[in-house]
């Protein structure tokens, strides 16, 4: 009998996790749903079993390393196995609490810059080690993808800590590559432009499809379709690559204020 793939995916009830979860589990992958808030774990959850898939939320803070390690592992021994782990988790200062603002630095607090650090960047540490740890063990490879964003190539005012955060997830994603060659696991990241969550009702039409070459909006499941492709059997080669994956937008991006 063919083995059931089994994928954690962190951020797994947030707009783009939640769709990489649907779409792994309708392509026959298990999948661990994780995230902080337990409602947007048990939508997505219910969502998959909904389809006739296989799936089980997880509740964890990628911040906390034991936390988000226990959750990895527990995962790994629910479904026996972990082949792929997802780190979605993650967003700008937004993440930092309904308080936060959008600032240069040089006005910035430091909670915010603590909290977008610690969700973005430690998180993918601790669940990238967490993950290669069973991986390794496992001895049948696996896949590592980390989800940082366009701003983590070119920078961006008032996203400083943001864009840091997924630069160094990009940098995390050459180095560990190489660690864990050896052991065929598979090390990519995926930056995306702007994906407009339904939530997002402040961002102008400019900012969501006018700043692109294709002038059309990114979905999710653009997003989901790549990730899925990176996480399966076909993708046999690549590694410590970072994929961009937002219309041409980052040619452009000159990181102004509101652009
Ligand atoms: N949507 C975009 O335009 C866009 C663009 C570039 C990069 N990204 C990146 O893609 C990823 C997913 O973004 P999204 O648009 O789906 O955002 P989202 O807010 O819809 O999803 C993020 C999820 O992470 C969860 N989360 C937040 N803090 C957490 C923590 N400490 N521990 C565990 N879970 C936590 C949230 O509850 C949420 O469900 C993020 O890393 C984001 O930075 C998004």
């Amino acid at each position: 009998m063919e083995k059931k793939r089994v994928a954690f995916i962190t951020g797994g009830g947030g707009y783009l996790g939640g769709e990489t979860a649907l779409t792994l589990a309708r392509e026959g992958v298990a999948v661990g749903v994780c995230d902080i808030r337990e409602e947007n774990v048990q939508n997505i959850v219910d969502k998959i079993i909904a389809e006739g898939g296989v799936a089980k939320g997880y509740v964890a803070d990628v911040a906390d390393s034991k936390d988000i390690t226990a959750a990895i592992e527990q995962c790994a021994e629910d479904f026996g196995r972990l082949d792929i782990m997802i780190h979605s988790a993650g967003g700008s200062t937004r993440i930092a609490g309904p308080q936060a603002k959008w600032t240069h630095l040089v006005n910035q607090e430091d909670y915010v810059i603590d909290k977008v650090l610690k969700v973005n960047l430690y998180g993918a540490f601790w669940s990238s080690r967490a993950a290669a740890r069973i991986m390794i063990k496992q001895g049948e490879g696996g896949k590592i993808i980390n989800l940082a964003s366009t701003v983590g190539v070119n920078g961006m005012c008032c996203s400083t800590d943001y864009g840091a955060a997924k630069g160094g997830i990009m940098s995390l994603t050459k180095g560990l590559a190489k660690e864990l060659g050896p052991h065929n696991i598979q090390v990519v990241c995926v930056a995306p432009g702007c994906v407009a969550r339904p939530e997002d009702t402040f961002l102008t039409d400019k900012y969501k499809y006018g700043t692109n070459f294709l002038n059309q909006m990114c979905t999710a499941t653009d997003i989901a379709d790549l990730i899925s492709f990176l996480a399966s059997e076909k993708n046999r080669f690549i590694t410590g690559q970072t994929y961009i994956i937002d219309g041409g937008r980052s040619l452009a991006l000159k990181g102004t204020d509101g652009e």
